[in-house]
């Protein structure tokens, strides 16, 4: 990505706006603007259309009221940087700046900007003056220091304090501002308050600014827009009129009817809610790791062992820990509420032992997808040195395009570091920016490339999406992501289309008992997260060979 354009992932270039375009596209927004208030339309303003913010705009969008017709009309205000110009662009074309596997997101979006004609987006930010409600789904990011030890991070707040002024300079009095931006604890009322009011005076407006938290529950992916739409809601106001318009207001574009909201006190309330919701999950996730080398030493299949679990309905909610739990939310969110302890709340001791604990575990869990790798190859009589290793999945999870702090990053730059060459296919993802571009990428400093070795060649990687091409020739094969298109690869075929027998690690639970045999009867090596069980099946393989001589 170079200074003037900002590069969308299917590569078409869009030149930053310039003075001019801010002029031009305000004068026609205004216009836009005052003919839908004259309809009677409330005017919802989205702060930042990435993956929460494009949904939850297309979501509101397409509400309507008991009649059927759409009354709101909604703006989708997103920065115009080098990263993110382009999903503006894209979205007034009709087309949703995020991919997934939910076919709701593309049909939502194209309906509401091409033919109910309510969602645009654009970069100016003088639009919140026409703002009824601001809804804020900007990023509020933890920065790590080091490599599993969450302690020495810190939380970014700049992104998210930048926007409370820009929103603050520029609503009228009576806007309502959501925050649904996942924040350290006490953010709404001891940050975000104190600068809209203090704004709020500088130009005179004696009000209460109202402030409102609701904590997204998203989860991209198939079920996405009903993520949103269709499930329950948490929030809280910083008084009974906050309070008040944003009941009325999520009841207005979400289904509380079959989704009822749940409206807490405070908003430091909603705000824990959300952190120990992400924290608890990112725990029982980081407890199964150690279960999972218990399993892999022991010749126990931790899948049969969840599985069995599963059936006692109070634990009906353990999870198979793939390579790494990652995604935007589970790796910071438990950090924001340890950051906030102390330089929002002003407390000194150190109460947390679990969460960070937790989340230091999922941050590394990845390594160990590499020795796997290791092993594998060198029961193979080759070396993971000189071996050609692909990737099936570059996101977080199953699904969904997105890359952020996904288990494969860490697998990567550790096969790299012990000098393999990684091919990558992923049916959801074009760019890898996390590699692309990772002198500046997620922020200039910030690549997790600091903390190995040997990561420069990294640049060059691309994303392959065709999986017979990629599969040719590979030394080993990584189930990494339970992608729909993995799971039912039929061993013979895979091992045909690379042309010899490889190393097949399975990250995710994907290969079933026969597919496991399948591979080590065609002289494959398998290995896999968990699955201890595999010397088994490989030992009985043996066996039959020996018989059948
Ligand atoms: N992604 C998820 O699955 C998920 C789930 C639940 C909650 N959340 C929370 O929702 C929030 C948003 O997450 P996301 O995944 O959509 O992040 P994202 O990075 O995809 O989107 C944020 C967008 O805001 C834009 N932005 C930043 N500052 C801005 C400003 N001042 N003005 C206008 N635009 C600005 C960015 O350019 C970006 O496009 C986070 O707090 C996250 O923790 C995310």
């Amino acid at each position: 990505m170079n200074e003037k354009y900002s590069i969308s992932p299917d590569g078409e270039k869009f030149p930053l706006p310039t003075k001019e375009d801010y002029e031009t596209e305000l004068e026609n927004l205004s216009k836009l603007i005052k003919k839908e208030q004259a309809k009677g339309r409330e005017i919802v303003v989205v702060v930042g259309i990435g993956f929460v913010g494009a949904v939850m705009a297309g979501v509101v969008a397409d509400s309507t009221d008991k009649t059927g017709k759409p009354t709101k009309f909604v703006i989708g205000m997103q920065r115009p940087s080098v990263r993110s110009f382009w999903k503006i662009k894209l979205l007034n074309r009709g087309l949703s700046p995020v991919k997934a596997e939910d076919p709701e997101v593309d049909i939502i979006i194209n309906r509401c900007v091409l033919e109910k004609k309510n969602l645009i987006a654009t970069f100016n930010e003088d639009v919140l003056k026409f703002a009824d409600v601001v809804v804020v789904d900007v990023q509020c990011d933890y920065l790590k220091e080091s490599l599993g030890d969450l302690s020495t991070g810190g939380v970014d707040m700049a992104a998210l304090e930048k926007s409370f002024y820009t929103i603050a300079e520029r609503i009228p009095a009576e806007a309502l501002v959501l925050i649904e931006t996942t924040v350290a604890p006490g953010t709404t009322e001891q940050i975000a308050y104190p600068i809209m009011k203090k704004v709020f005076e500088r130009r005179k407006i004696k009000k209460d600014p109202l402030l409102a938290h609701s904590y997204e529950r998203v989860m991209p992916g198939r079920n996405y827009v009903a993520s949103i739409r269709d499930f329950w809601r948490v929030c809280s106001g910083i008084n009974e009129k906050s309070k008040k318009r944003v009941v009325k207001f999520l009841s207005a574009v979400l289904n509380t009817k079959d989704y009822p909201l749940t409206v807490l006190d405070r908003p430091i309330e909603s705000e824990t809610a959300k952190i120990v919701e992400n924290s608890y999950r990112a725990t029982i996730l980081a407890f199964l790791d150690e279960w999972s080398l218990f399993a892999e030493r022991n010749g126990v299949d931790l899948t049969k062992v969840i599985k069995a679990i599963k059936v006692r309905p109070t634990h009906s909610n353990i999870i198979f820990p793939g390579p790494g739990i990652g995604g935007y939310c589970l790796p910071k969110d438990g950090g924001l509420g340890m950051w906030a302890y102390k330089h929002i709340l002003g407390w000194e001791d150190n109460i947390f032992k679990i969460t960070p604990v937790a989340i230091n575990i999922n941050d590394t869990r990845g390594l160990h997808v590499a020795q796997l790798t290791r092993d594998a190859l060198r029961n193979m009589g080759l070396s993971v040195a000189s071996a050609e290793i692909l990737i099936l999945g570059a996101s977080y999870r199953e699904d969904v395009g997105d890359t952020r702090y996904s288990g494969s990053e860490i697998i990567v730059r550790r096969l790299t570091e012990m000098g393999s060459e990684i091919r990558v296919h992923d049916p959801y993802v074009q760019h890898w920016w996390e590699f692309e571009v990772q002198d500046s990428y997620p922020s200039t400093g910030y690549s997790l490339s600091r903390f190995f070795r040997n990561q420069e060649k990294l640049k060059n990687m691309c994303i392959n999406q065709n999986l017979n091409e990629v599969l040719k020739g590979a030394d080993a094969v990584i189930f990494a992501v339970r992608h729909k298109q993995y799971l039912n690869l039929n061993p013979d075929d895979v091992v045909k289309k690379i042309g010899k027998p490889a190393a097949i690690i399975d990250c995710f639970g994907i290969l079933d008992d026969e597919k496991i045999r399948r591979y080590f009867e065609l002289g494959c090596e398998v290995k896999g997260l968990g699955r201890g069980h595999v010397n088994r099946i490989k030992k009985s393989v043996a066996k039959a060979k020996e018989k059948k001589k």
